[in-house]
């Protein structure tokens, strides 16, 4: 075994043994970084966590900041509903967070695929098991539905979501898109170390949001295509884009210098040279991007700057909390900018998804309704049946709901009949964190332009 796997082995052990001495996982501590590469380290006082990580990255228990949970709890009881309580008390109790491991492709994946499983970990995506180069199968059964830990009452998964999610499960599963993706996940908050750089290695594994994933399958990249992420740093989709197919061209474009550097950071560490050299990283404002590169693009991926209510909601001051409140207003009209910037670059025929980590409306179906106002040639697509059906027993959807986050609505998880449902489907689906199911926030929604 390498020193590198021994570590891995290590803390899966320690975090085991404390995992079955207690009844509930000890305490995750770590930062989150946009929608992807939640930065994943050990508690110092658990026994075989590695002490470089442990030193270097020991921070203390954040405090939500009350100006921005005050505004969550205006918007969002009036947008959500019921899933609001729920939802923030996910977003505010940090250790209940959970986080995806997705294998890298490239490198030979049977060991940590084995560790994985030892630690109870599945995978999210199960037809991955017939196809996958390294295959892997599950120790839990197919049905599995996570539970909590009996005592955390507080985080019970809702009843109502529950029953709902458990008469999607009895549909016959549909096959979701590329067969190579392999992402594990926990039933419980089970942290998994990262992995350090080491120059020449390439990673075997990206730690994740799972519903970072959701606006990559939308995409559904075909090996050859010509594929745009516009606002590509830190490259956690860029990732999964390359783990699903091989494009022709892959452009990552981000125009934040530093974001550049880490997400050239990121290809690096995880893609090998071949496929290195079909990835350009441009650095351009991605609202212009349409008007340079018209037509150009299979696939475009707009994952938006957003409000990121996990990130948000940790702002380290007031100050810092007011200021991104006043930012917030400001974000629909970029993200309409972007969006529409992208229906530019996209071929005729194309696909474009656009994405965000964030609950609020505004900045996510308002968006998408704008912009299709102005734009005949987009045709927006229903995710509902492909992702939200086959994937409702890990992730809990509510589908969008029209009228610029005017109307309350109350969130189902069942398709409904008639045309303002099957409108709402159209404009996206939006995950939202839940107790047992914390992935999310995320919306996406896939917009075709027509031929
Ligand atoms: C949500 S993050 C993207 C996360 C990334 N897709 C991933 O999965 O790792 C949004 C990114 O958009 C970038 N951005 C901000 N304004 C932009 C603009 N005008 N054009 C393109 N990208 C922009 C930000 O710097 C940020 O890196």
């Amino acid at each position: 075994m390498s020193k590198y796997m021994y570590i891995i082995h290590q803390a899966c052990s320690a975090w085991r043994r404390i995992c079955f001495k207690n009844p509930k996982p000890t305490a995750l501590w770590w930062s989150v970084n946009c929608h992807t590469g939640p930065d994943v380290f050990l508690h110092p006082n658990e026994p075989g966590a590695p002490r470089s990580q442990v030193t270097k990255r020991h921070r203390k228990e954040r405090s939500s900041c009350q100006q921005v949970l005050e505004c969550f709890d205006q918007q969002y009881s009036q947008e959500l509903g019921d899933l609001w309580p729920s939802a923030r008390a996910v977003l505010l109790d940090t250790h209940s967070w959970q986080y995806g491991v997705m294998l890298n492709r490239f490198t030979t994946v049977t060991g940590i695929t084995q560790i994985l499983q030892s630690q109870g970990f599945s995978t999210l995506l199960p037809q991955t098991l017939s196809n996958s180069k390294y295959q892997a199968g599950s120790l839990l059964p197919p049905d599995y539905i996570p539970k909590y830990p009996p005592n955390d009452s507080h985080l019970q998964p809702d009843n109502s979501s529950y029953e709902l999610c458990q008469d999607l499960q009895s549909e016959p599963s549909l096959s979701l898109p590329c067969p190579t993706l392999q992402c594990y996940i926990h039933p419980y908050p089970l942290r998994f170390p990262s992995q350090p750089h080491r120059p020449g290695q390439l990673k075997q594994y990206y730690l994740l949001n799972a519903a970072s994933l959701l606006p990559v399958l939308a995409l559904q990249v075909r090996d050859g295509e010509k594929v745009l992420d516009l606002c590509s740093a830190p490259g956690g989709k860029a990732l999964a884009i390359t783990q699903c197919a091989t494009p022709a061209l892959l452009c990552c474009n981000e125009p934040d210098p530093h974001r550049q550097d880490w997400l050239a950071k990121t290809l690096e560490s995880f893609l090998p040279q071949s496929l290195i050299n079909r990835v350009i990283v441009s650095a351009q404002d991605g609202r212009s991007f349409g008007q340079s590169e018209a037509g150009t693009y299979d696939k475009v991926l707009v994952d938006a700057p957003c409000s990121n209510d996990r990130s948000w909601l940790y702002s380290c001051s007031s100050q810092q909390g007011e200021q991104r409140l006043k930012e917030r207003a400001r974000l629909p009209a970029l993200q309409a900018q972007l969006l529409r910037s992208a229906l530019s670059a996209v071929r005729p025929g194309g696909a474009v998804v656009y994405s965000t980590c964030t609950l609020s409306s505004s900045e996510n179906c308002a968006v998408v309704e704008t912009v299709l106002s102005d734009c005949p040639e987009a045709d927006p697509e229903d995710l509902w049946e492909e992702i939200a059906i086959p994937l409702a027993k890990y992730f809990t959807f509510s589908p969008a709901h029209p009228g610029h986050g005017q109307t309350p609505h109350k969130p189902s998880l069942q398709p409904e009949n008639g045309t303002l449902s099957s409108y709402r489907h159209r404009l996206g689906i939006l995950v939202v964190p839940q107790p047992g199911k914390t992935w999310g926030p995320m919306f996406l929604s896939r917009i075709r332009r027509k031929k």
